[in-house]
């Protein structure tokens, strides 16, 4: 089945799919994107992520490029077209195209750009053993609650984290805090048994998984609290994990090359995610 991208307006061969040398995407990273997890042929939360795709263009003044239920209308044809059972979107969105100049042009139009990606969820080693993670000081800008792509910190710190065979790297603030990882939020339960992650602001991406795991763990019954937590704290802690559209819900069991708990998947992580692939595929109503 050949694979299309949508691009501007058109569903083109994804090898062959472009854009302009002058867009602002590529120039000065000037634009947003969002991750959207497919399961069983739907868009898991995409309301959430349409909204999240809304407000950071709305926080760096760029138009939305169409209607949001244009927006949808293309997410589900692209999906239909690649056949894409389980797997995510890819959208991105950019100024658009101008001569460059640091200024914003005067009458350039956003370019939109989507993409679709097939993938396994199950038999995924890292949701059964869990993965290691570094910590790195977090060289990001202020503004981390817009999903722009401007992503070179994180990358960065991925790579950091790559070379030292960790799976992600947990960025840390001046007051010694995490704040998140670079493509995840994270958490970790305390000793007695309380789900911690840190509160929403400026500082981290505001998760849709996140989101929906905490709404999870409300109807649970599990005690939770939004709150910054060290890194200290977290290596003390009974259990870690990190969320995210791709990670869903991955267990952490080494931090810095140090067991977290019993340096095993904890019980909490691997319940939270056995009720995110419920929700994902549709068998969870609420969250
Ligand atoms: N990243 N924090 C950062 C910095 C992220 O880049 C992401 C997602 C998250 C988790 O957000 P969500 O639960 O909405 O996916 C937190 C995506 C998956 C990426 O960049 O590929």
């Amino acid at each position: 089945m050949p694979r299309y991208a949508y691009v501007n307006g058109q569903y083109l061969p994804h090898g062959r799919a472009a854009i302009h040398i002058e867009d602002r995407g590529y120039q000065f990273a000037d634009g947003i994107y969002e991750v959207v997890p497919v399961a069983a042929g739907r868009p898991v939360d995409e309301s959430q992520h349409l909204d999240r795709l809304e407000r950071s263009l709305s926080e760096l003044r760029i138009a939305m490029p169409m209607s949001r239920r244009a927006l949808e209308l293309v997410c589900h044809e692209l999906l239909r077209r690649n056949g894409i059972r389980d797997g995510l979107i890819y959208i991105q969105v950019t100024r658009g195209v101008a001569p460059r100049n640091h200024a914003f042009p005067a009458d350039a139009s956003p370019a939109l750009v989507m993409t679709t990606k097939r993938m396994n969820f199950t038999g995924q080693a890292k949701f059964t053993d869990g993965v290691s993670v570094i910590t790195v000081p977090d060289q990001r800008w202020a503004r981390r609650d817009i999903k722009t792509i401007n992503l070179l910190p994180n990358c960065l710190a991925k790579q950091t984290a790559t070379e030292a065979g960790a799976y992600e790297a947990l960025q840390v603030d001046d007051e010694g805090n995490v704040t998140e990882g670079t493509s995840s939020n994270a958490w970790i339960v305390t000793g007695n048994g309380k789900l911690i992650t840190r509160h929403l602001s400026d500082d981290i991406l505001h998760g849709v998984t996140r989101r929906t795991i905490l709404a999870i763990a409300a109807e649970e019954g599990v005690d939770f609290e939004e709150r910054p937590f060290t890194v200290a704290e977290a290596l003390a802690a009974n259990e870690a994990f990190v969320t995210s559209a791709t990670s869903f819900v991955t267990p952490v069991v080494r931090i810095d090359g140090k067991p977290v708990g019993d340096g095993v998947p904890g019980p909490l992580a691997q319940r939270l995610l056995a009720w995110y692939r419920d929700y994902m595929a549709g068998l969870r109503v609420g969250a």
